[in-house]
């Protein structure tokens, strides 16, 4: 197994930043695979970067493994994490054990993310982690309840502060190897990961975490709207692609594309039937490209 395993990435926890990019097919999975990112996470922001939904909720278990299976085919280095989607975990534990191993088996990934700390979600990870599944807990915001939540920073208050070092706890305890800090407030943030033994994987909350994460497409500029305050952009691919797109169209309508290099030319002066050519010209004329 080529594939980096957990607990050499735990090594590092108090030693030196760990990087997580989110990542979908098989373009970015053989870029980040050649990078020197340490995991790639498949998440449910697939439902906002890929599918044009305006949330993460309607991303399908189909939809999850079919990302999750191109990523790890591709990314064959790196710990690949994959998203439960919304409504695959619910009150039935044991109908979340089975989706989870179904997600695990079918994907290839090294390990499974589950949003929040519900005693379900808490009785859930202690079934599967003794059966070898990996899990990383979400605490903070959890897209997958904005609904409910709507968008805010959580541990303004000493009450939050408190209740996010309980989840941080209580998923550690259930047998977590990481967790997800999502737009929890810095000083929070960095005590949650002085308190735990598992990786933080921060996004949004600050310095102080083992893990920063960022969704690619915000990183390298392939989204278009508004972006969250969190993000630092180090590419504007949506602007190159579409100057790309445009120029092409350009050169087709001004006839500058295709050029002769561009296209096909018969060898051959005079058209001749396949019958009248030599073995030789007739070779010519099925070369490609
Ligand atoms: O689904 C996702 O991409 C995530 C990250 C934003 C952490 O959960």
């Amino acid at each position: 197994m080529k594939q980096i395993l957990i607990p050499k990435l735990l090594r590092h926890k108090g030693q030196e930043k760990l990087t997580c990019l989110t990542g979908y097919d098989a373009f970015h999975a053989t870029i980040l695979d050649e990078s020197s990112v340490d995991m790639i996470l498949v998440g449910d922001t697939l439902g906002l970067m890929v599918q044009g939904h305006d949330s993460t909720l309607p991303v399908t278990l189909e939809e999850i493994i079919y990302h999750a299976r191109i990523v790890t085919r591709c990314a064959t280095t790196k710990l690949v994490l994959v998203d439960m989607p919304f409504g695959s975990l619910q009150a039935d534990v044991a109908l979340n054990v089975e989706q989870s191993i179904r997600v695990f088996k079918d994907s290839g990934a090294g390990a499974l993310k589950m949003e929040g700390a519900t005693s379900e979600i808490l009785t859930t990870i202690r079934h599967l982690t003794p059966m070898g599944v990996p899990v990383c807990g979400h605490i903070g915001f959890q897209p997958q309840s904005v609904h409910l939540s709507g968008y805010k920073i959580d541990g303004k208050t000493l009450p939050d502060q408190q209740r996010l070092l309980e989840e941080a706890q209580r998923l550690q305890d259930a047998g977590c190897f990481a967790i997800v800090l999502e737009c929890i407030v810095d000083e929070v943030a960095k005590l949650i990961t002085q308190s735990v033994d598992m990786l933080t994987i921060g996004i949004g909350s600050g310095l102080g975490v083992d893990v920063q994460v960022l969704v690619l497409h915000d990183l390298l500029g392939m989204t278009t709207g508004r972006m969250p305050s969190f993000v630092r952009q180090y590419a504007q691919l949506q602007r190159t692609a579409l100057a790309a797109v445009n120029d092409w169209v350009d050169d087709v309508r001004s006839l500058n594309y295709p050029s002769l290099g561009e296209s096909y030319q018969n060898p051959n002066q005079s058209l001749k039937s396949s019958e009248e050519m030599s073995e030789k010209e007739l070779a010519k004329t099925v070369k490609f490209p």
